[in-house]
């Protein structure tokens, strides 16, 4: 019997210098898409994978992340006395308790590394393997992290990550998977090589930001000598387990927007808008008035 995924951890604790200067004061990982930041969609699907613990690994200059995921006594106070207590309900049903909810927050104090970052919540994490979710990397679709935790249980798996396909041209972008063997949308695999050439990667699975990690990962990550940019990189500690733990890919169902770049955040916010009756209108408005444009 495998033990359940009780755990996520959340690494925030990054630079986002990809999205300079919009996250010079605020957290990548507090920009919208549309009127949602990113951390709220990964909490969502965390909670839908029925994780009973949060660890967010953050950093000092990052307080915000906590005053978003974290209940405001004072804001709902303001929002009653001024007769606005269904938005007060609404936003405390959203947010944490620090009594009724497991959230825990810890700092990792200089940006090392994913690997470093994940190494900062070994002593809040609780016993088995634990998930771990960037979020900047919002997928849509059955709640991505649900998906993988059952086809972990059902393969055993020592560490999994999920995994898409992209395009020859685009392994230097990624994490490549070193695949053996396909069993539906399971693939075991022998190691990773982190942003390979076109002409060298091992396949065309790419690795994204959701991982399930069996708990042995923390030793690893202990004895891990920086890697790619003299970082402490994760996907080096998941390799070297690869022949100790077992490694598995996981192609997910859903689709995946690297929200850390600005054209996956443009298409991410699309890809919302669409579905939303309140920005639908705009969008179709826009791209017929586009089309106009272009035919005239
Ligand atoms: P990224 O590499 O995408 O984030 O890491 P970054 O370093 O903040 O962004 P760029 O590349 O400079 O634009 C993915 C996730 O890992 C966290 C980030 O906050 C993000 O959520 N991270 C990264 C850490 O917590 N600590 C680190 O040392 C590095």
């Amino acid at each position: 019997m495998i033990a359940p995924v009780r755990t996520a951890i959340f690494p925030v604790a990054g630079l986002g210098t990809r999205f300079l200067p919009a996250t010079k004061a605020t957290p990548k990982e507090l920009l919208p898409v549309l009127d949602t930041p990113l951390i709220q969609y990964a909490i969502d699907e965390a909670q839908a994978a029925g994780i009973e613990r949060m660890v967010f690994v953050s950093h000092p200059s990052k307080r915000a992340i906590e005053r978003h995921v974290m209940d405001d006594a004072r804001l709902r106070y303001e929002l009653q006395s001024r007769g606005k207590s269904d938005l007060a309900e609404e936003l405390a049903e959203a947010a944490f308790s620090r009594i009724d909810d497991d959230v825990v927050f810890t700092m990792q104090n200089e940006p090392l590394g994913l690997g470093h970052a994940v190494l900062c919540a070994r002593d809040h994490v609780l016993p088995g393997a634990v998930a771990v979710i960037l979020p900047d990397d919002l997928i849509r679709g059955e709640g991505c992290l649900g998906e993988m935790i059952d086809a972990y249980k059902r393969n055993n798996a020592g560490h999994m990550v999920a995994t898409m396909t992209v395009p020859r041209e685009e392994t230097k972008k990624y994490g490549i998977l070193s695949v053996l063997s396909q069993d539906g949308s399971v693939l075991l695999a022998d190691g990773m090589v982190e942003k390979p050439d076109p002409a060298d990667a091992p396949s065309l699975d790419a690795v994204v930001g959701r991982y399930v990690l069996d708990a042995s990962i923390f030793e690893a990550l202990e004895t891990q000598t920086p890697g790619a940019g003299g970082e402490i990189q994760l996907t080096d500690a998941i390799s070297r387990g690869a022949g100790t733990v077992g490694l598995a890919g996981f192609r997910f169902s859903g689709e995946r927007f690297d929200c850390g770049s600005k054209a996956g955040m443009l298409k991410a916010t699309l890809s919302l808008a669409e579905d939303d009756p309140e920005c639908s209108e705009v969008l179709d408005e826009f791209t017929l008035s586009r089309g106009k444009a272009l035919a005239a």
